[in-house]
């Protein structure tokens, strides 16, 4: 079972971090989880709206600013403002931190269900294959025209189809060619897992941070869980 820290460790550092990413890896998470959009000069950085307001001291679209304009945004908490492990960080920084770290699986989110941001698929998958890290990465996104694209792209590197209303997951699934399916919580049932399993096809769920639901979805046998709380997951699979 796979402990994906949510964007990091996220319920106790600032989101889509260097530090986030870091403290996961400490804690003991065995997969991490981030979000990707490109900057006006075309750099792959990692935040999750695509705004930048929520996370960070500043107005604005990610994809109007450069990202040297946007590495000068503080970030929103306060603790962590002046803390340079804070800032957005770029795709290859997060690959940098982890080409060491053999035993993490990352979870790349394509964040093209709001904005079609050109050739995304493309250069997220020419920069997994520059680090040789074909074999731990997941790509996922609520886009699933976009998960059909990277199997298209590179068919060795695994797949996750968000979603999160109720669906035929698994028709859907083998449709666009997805390794796994990624839906919300509250739709997974142990008959879906179940399914899934007789299908070939893998199920990571998002985002569990109760323990109630850690647990159940433990005794399920499901693959994999996106928590913000990757130490108290970690210790419901202890
Ligand atoms: O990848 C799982 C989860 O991150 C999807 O939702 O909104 O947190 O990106 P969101
Ligand atoms: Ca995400």
């Amino acid at each position: 079972m796979i402990v994906f820290a949510h964007r990091g460790a996220s319920s106790d550092y600032p989101e889509n971090t260097i530090l986030a990413f870091e403290k996961a890896i400490e804690i003991g998470a065995t997969g991490l989880e981030l979000d990707v959009h490109k900057s006006r000069d075309n750099k792959l950085v990692i935040i999750h709206d695509e705004d930048i307001e929520r996370t960070f001291k500043g107005k604005g679209q990610v994809c109007d600013f450069t990202l040297k304009e946007l590495r000068k945004f503080k970030n929103r908490k306060v603790m962590f403002s002046e803390n340079n492990k804070c800032e957005i960080p770029t795709l290859e920084e997060v690959l940098d931190l982890i080409k060491n770290e053999v035993e993490i699986v990352l979870n790349i989110e394509l964040k093209t269900d709001v904005i079609s941001y050109s050739e995304i698929e493309n250069d997220v998958i020419k920069l997994v294959e520059k680090y040789n890290m074909e074999n731990r990465i997941i790509l996922s996104s609520f886009n699933h025209e976009s998960i059909r694209k990277c199997k298209q792209i590179n068919h060795n590197i695994k797949t996750g189809m968000l979603y999160y209303e109720v669906c035929d997951a698994i028709k859907m699934a083998k449709k666009i060619n997805a390794d796994a399916i990624h839906p919300n919580a509250q739709l997974v049932t142990k008959e879906l897992i179940e399914e899934c399993h007789k299908n070939n096809i893998k199920v990571n769920s998002y985002t569990v941070n109760s323990p109630i639901a850690m647990r159940k979805f433990v005794e399920w046998n499901i693959d994999g869980m996106f928590t913000d709380s990757p130490e108290l997951l970690l210790e419901v699979v202890e």
